[in-house]
């Protein structure tokens, strides 16, 4: 059996290990020093560790790993352009450090570069139909992010299901494939579909509160990012809900203003989240999620350490800071 920390190791080796064509340069450049920046490895490794539930040798299904990996960072070369990101994992973004055309050309790459290798690695008919239907669902998700940023009133529950699609599926589509690759049940399968669904909610819901209360230096974004484009996350929606009619003119009035110092624009909203607790609140929708996390894991019967080392990493995750 392998520990998260094993398979950390391993994947990034493998990642390593992959070699691109010289040429054209502009075209793979871009995806090596994307895929060479480090990133959590998060999908890969709940990709293997659901595997191992189930098989004894999880590291047979490293490729389909890396190319889950790979698909990953495929959305990231678009979402960061979408974004108007200028940092991620501390380094300029690839639509700043080269542009536009190379973010979206590269990543076009990079697509069917996992297409070609998740083909080869994997077999499992289910697992590439779960893979194809996942691949869908994160445009969707990413249209009703897009699709949110100039609305006011979202409601928590639209939200939920805009990050359920832009990050969960695919978290729960690492965890089926891993299991269906590793021969579990149809319903384990899906069990684990599940269980990543939460810790994808309770992971994306994190991914918005760093990006407004975490530390540049450790989380690799710029803080307030969100802020800034009007993103509707779990943190502005509550803020909206539980503000005071002159609290929430005040905070429209910041966030529809496009003339302000971006950095009193971030403050103003930082300081109204704190007023008005939604930290706690944040809190409060980690736990729920874990616990009903737990609840599913609770229901597979897989052998103790292996469902134990699941178990570490997504807690490690719970405390993350990057
Ligand atoms: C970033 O994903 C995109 C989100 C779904 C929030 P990660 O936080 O897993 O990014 P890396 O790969 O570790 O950098
Ligand atoms: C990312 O959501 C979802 C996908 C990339 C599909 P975010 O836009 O919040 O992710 P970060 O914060 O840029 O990593
Ligand atoms: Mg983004
Ligand atoms: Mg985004
Ligand atoms: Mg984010």
């Amino acid at each position: 059996m392998y520990t998260y920390q094993n398979l950390i190791e391993k994947c990034n080796a493998a990642i390593a290990a992959i070699e691109y064509p010289k040429s054209p340069q502009g075209l793979y450049e871009p995806i090596a020093y994307a895929l060479s920046l480090g990133g959590k490895r998060i999908r890969p490794v709940f990709m293997l560790l659901s595997a191992q539930l189930f098989s004894k040798d999880a590291e047979a299904f490293m490729d389909a790993a890396v190319s889950i990996e790979m698909y990953h960072n495929y959305t990231l070369l678009h979402d960061d352009l979408m974004d108007n990101a200028d940092v991620r994992r501390g380094k300029p973004t690839v639509h700043r450090r080269w542009d536009a055309n190379t973010a979206i050309l590269s990543g076009d790459a990079m697509l069917m570069e996992v297409y070609k290798r998740i083909f080869t690695a994997v077999t499992n008919q289910k697992a590439l139909e779960v893979f194809l239907n996942t691949a869908l669902e994160v445009c969707e998700g990413q249209q009703y992010d897009m699709n949110f940023e100039s609305r006011m009133d979202v409601t928590l529950s639209e939200y939920f299901e805009m990050i359920r699609l832009k990050t969960g599926v695919l978290i729960s589509c690492a965890l089926k494939m891993g299991a269906l690759m590793g021969g579990a049940s149809e319903q384990d399968a899906q069990l684990l579909y599940d269980y990543g669904i939460q810790i994808g909610k309770a992971f994306q819901v994190q991914d918005d509160y760093l990006d407004v209360f975490g530390d540049t230096r450790t989380f690799g974004k710029a803080i307030g990012g969100d802020i800034l484009e009007g993103k509707k996350t779990f943190l502005l929606i509550r803020a909206l809900n539980k503000a005071t009619a002159t609290q929430k003119l005040q905070m429209l009035d910041w966030l529809e203003n496009t003339n302000c110092d971006p950095q009193d624009k971030i403050d103003f909203i930082t300081q109204l989240y704190e007023d008005l607790g939604i930290p706690a609140d944040y809190e409060l929708c980690m736990q729920e999620c874990y616990d009903k996390a737990d609840a599913i894991l609770a229901q597979l019967q897989v052998p103790a350490d292996a469902k134990a080392e699941l178990k570490a990493f997504a807690d490690k995750l719970m405390h993350r800071i990057n």
